[in-house]
């Protein structure tokens, strides 16, 4: 199933159910390693990056099966931290198994982790993080080895809110000697989630959901049964893809409270949106109206809608400006739109230029990275015609069925 095929034009209508969250579930999968028990794992997406997590904490020495309450993982019988080169090459999340197997064995071997296409993506803050918590780091044939003969806590001061490297100092922290206090922190509400499952096995973490975590490490962790959130990301796709195509949909457990500046750039493009307890509502207007948009650490705009709001102001009724700037080679997916008649001028490698035409149409084009592979299919679904977007394994990393949730709003999308 390498591509999709949309027919365009059809406004979206009715529900959808949104999916647990990729960026919440692989931290957490990795923090299971540290707690030695079976872990149960509810609402885990059922997606490609979420199966190659399962094949590394396997290769690991962890059992794993897929239960119908959720994921059921025991992690008594990991010994070593060494990690299959393909699994990790083809994932960047895997990263976060780093700062979960010191804490665990006090050693990794690892390959320089992968993920998507976006930019150079180093690790320089992860590792300068664990090094002050007393970790050395060699590289051999291309593999990075990480050991810790004593990992300890320290003070740590971020210089960029990375989401990766908090992560890594929250999985290492909770298994070091003594208190870790780690300012900078990223504030991304999957930081909260694992610190959430963390503390729900037992780890004492203070301040988190802020810029200043103390982790007070080398706690007992036990087992526990825990629920991954919705994906933030997933809901703001179909959000836009119903800005996009018109419509009215209900987003299902779409958590509104972290989308906020989602839901703004959604109202400056005019539609109506109103967030509940149920979900998110969401009325597309006649055309997406113009807009200035720049990414963020969250709680700004996130980077990961970047290319998806790109796509709906291909057609936005004047000209709007997207300045990308957490990752750049961001754009790939401009030549696609190019090619669906979208008129869109590169400033440089962190800006674009939109101005919106009246009609795409539709074309044969090419996912080269996860969230650009699903803007893609947003713009199928505003291009009158047929759209045929191949390259899917990218987008099935992160979304569980897009083409089964669009169809339920009405869609014409077929996986083929
Ligand atoms: C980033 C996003 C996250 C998103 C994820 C998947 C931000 C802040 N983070 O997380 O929301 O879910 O991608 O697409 O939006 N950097 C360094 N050195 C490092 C680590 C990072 O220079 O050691 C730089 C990166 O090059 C990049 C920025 O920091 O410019 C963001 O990195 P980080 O938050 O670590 O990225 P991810 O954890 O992948």
């Amino acid at each position: 199933m390498d591509s999709i095929r949309i027919q365009g034009r059809i406004a979206l209508q009715g529900k959808v159910r949104i999916q647990g969250s990729k960026n919440a579930a692989l931290p957490v999968l990795a923090a299971t390693l540290l707690v030695g028990e079976r872990s149960v794992i509810r609402n885990c997406p059922k997606i490609a990056d979420v199966h190659s997590m399962v094949s590394l904490l396997k290769s690991l020495g962890c059992s794993v099966h897929w239960q119908e309450k959720g994921l059921v993982i025991d992690s008594s019988q990991v010994r070593k931290g060494e990690m299959p080169e393909e699994a990790v090459t083809g994932m960047r999340s895997s990263l976060c198994l780093l700062g979960a197997l010191l804490g665990r064995c006090r050693e990794v071997v690892m390959e320089h982790p992968g993920g998507c296409v976006i930019g150079k993506r180093p690790i320089d803050l992860h590792l300068s993080a664990l090094r002050q918590m007393g970790v050395e780091f060699t590289e051999k044939n291309g593999k990075l080895m990480a050991k810790a003969s004593r990992l300890h806590g320290a003070r740590i001061c971020l210089p960029f809110p990375s989401v990766g490297a908090t992560e890594n100092i929250v999985l290492a922290g909770v298994m070091a000697d003594g208190d870790t206090v780690l300012e900078g922190a990223a504030l991304e509400p999957e930081i909260l989630t694992l610190c959430q499952y963390l503390c729900c096995c037992g780890a004492f973490i203070e301040g988190a959901g802020s810029c200043r975590l103390v982790i007070h490490g080398g706690r007992k962790l036990c087992r526990t049964d825990f629920t991954i959130p919705a994906d933030r990301i997933v809901a703001g796709t179909y959000l836009f893809g119903c800005i996009g195509a018109g419509g009215c949909v209900l987003l299902e457990q779409a958590p509104g409270k972290e989308m906020a500046a989602v839901l703004q750039v959604a109202e400056q493009m005019g539609g109506h949106v109103y967030s509940s307890p149920e979900g998110i509502y969401v009325q597309a207007p006649v055309r997406p109206l113009p807009l200035r948009l720049v990414t963020a650490p969250y709680p700004g705009f996130p980077t990961d809608l970047q290319s998806v709001a790109l796509a709906v102001e291909t057609m936005g009724m004047g000209c709007s400006r997207i300045d990308e700037v957490i990752f750049e080679n961001r754009f790939r997916i401009l030549e696609d739109l190019e090619k669906m008649g979208a008129k869109v001028q590169q400033k440089n490698a962190h800006s674009v230029l939109i101005k919106g035409v009246e009609m795409l149409q539709g074309a044969h084009v090419q996912a080269k990275e996860l969230r650009g592979g699903a803007a893609l299919v947003v713009a199928g679904l505003m291009a009158e015609g047929e759209t045929v977007v191949s390259g899917c394994p990218f987008i099935y990393r992160g979304y569980e069925n897009i083409c089964r949730d669009f169809r339920e709003l009405g869609a014409r999308v077929t996986s083929v």
